[in-house]
């Protein structure tokens, strides 16, 4: 046992060397971005489709399976993700969870929706240029085939944010968007909403309310504890169910040496 571990080890201690000696760096590096091997516009962290057989990709299909085996009375088929505060990862696990289930679950059709009307950066990590989507189809009455797009992903379908409106709270708690939420879960298996941030603005509480529960992200070493606590509040003040937390920023603890190998 002890020659094992020495062996592995030094083997170890021998790679890190030699990747040390390519890249010039001394420190262990953990990888977040995938290795980039198809040619696509898709921004890097989105690891799901760049590299589905990565450890990390591996946690994204976890998270799915945990979704999946939630208990819940009526069957999960809406979901909203959020987060307290500002860049905790929302967006980026929203898709990379969309990809993971349109690339495991067996034909579901799949919804990823930028419900962030503020922002709308979902068209961004995916390399796509503005297009209309779902302000357009509350404020202009478009069709729903011609917000939703196909970016060549089998099972999967993206409902941009389309133009940034004046009101997106108004336009998130609007009938129209409560009769399209109906539609939609009529025509796909699983609908993701991509959110802004609970503490800000009350768009995720009014999604959450209508969808069947809300997924926290918790940024590790950024998020406070009594801010999650608010937020918390905030949310069942909407009537959102709270469904669980994910937890981002934490280091995968394969180092980049051992991960190159896999
Ligand atoms: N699992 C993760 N681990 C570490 N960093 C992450 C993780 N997911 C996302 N990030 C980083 O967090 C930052 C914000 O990501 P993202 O845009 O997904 O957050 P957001 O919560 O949607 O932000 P916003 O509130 O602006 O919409 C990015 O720099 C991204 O690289
Ligand atoms: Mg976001």
């Amino acid at each position: 046992m002890g020659k094992l571990t020495d062996a592995l080890k030094k083997a170890a201690q021998e790679r890190l060397a030699r990747i040390e000696r390519i890249d010039g760096k001394s420190e262990v590096k953990y990888e977040f971005i995938a290795k980039k091997t198809l040619n696509s516009k898709i921004d890097p962290r989105i690891i799901a489709f760049y590299d589905p057989q990565s450890p990390i990709s591996e946690q994204y299909r976890s998270l799915r399976t945990n979704i999946q085996a939630i208990n819940s009375k009526t069957p999960l088929k809406a979901l909203a993700i959020t987060s307290s505060t500002h860049s905790e990862g929302k967006t980026i696990t929203a898709i990379n969870l969309a990809i993971s289930m349109a690339q495991d679950l067996n034909k579901k059709r799949i919804l990823l929706v930028d419900a962030d009307l503020r922002r709308a950066s979902m068209t961004k990590y995916l390399g796509l240029d503005a297009h209309p989507g779902l302000a357009d189809l509350i404020l202009d009455g478009i069709n729903v085939d011609t917000a939703v797009l196909d970016i060549g992903i089998e099972n999967l379908t993206i409902l941009p944010g389309g133009k940034i409106p004046r009101n997106p709270a108004e336009i998130l708690g609007s009938p129209k968007m409560a009769n399209l939420i109906g539609l939609l879960k009529s025509k796909y298996d699983y609908i993701i909403f991509d959110t802004p941030p609970i503490i800000p603005v009350t768009d995720a509480g009014v999604i959450g309310a209508q969808t069947d529960g809300v997924i926290m992200i918790i940024m590790a070493n950024k998020t406070q504890k009594g801010v999650v606590k608010h937020s918390e509040n905030l949310l069942k003040q909407s009537h959102s169910k709270i469904l669980g937390y994910i937890l981002t920023n934490i280091q995968y603890h394969i180092p980049a040496y051992i991960y190159r190998y896999l």
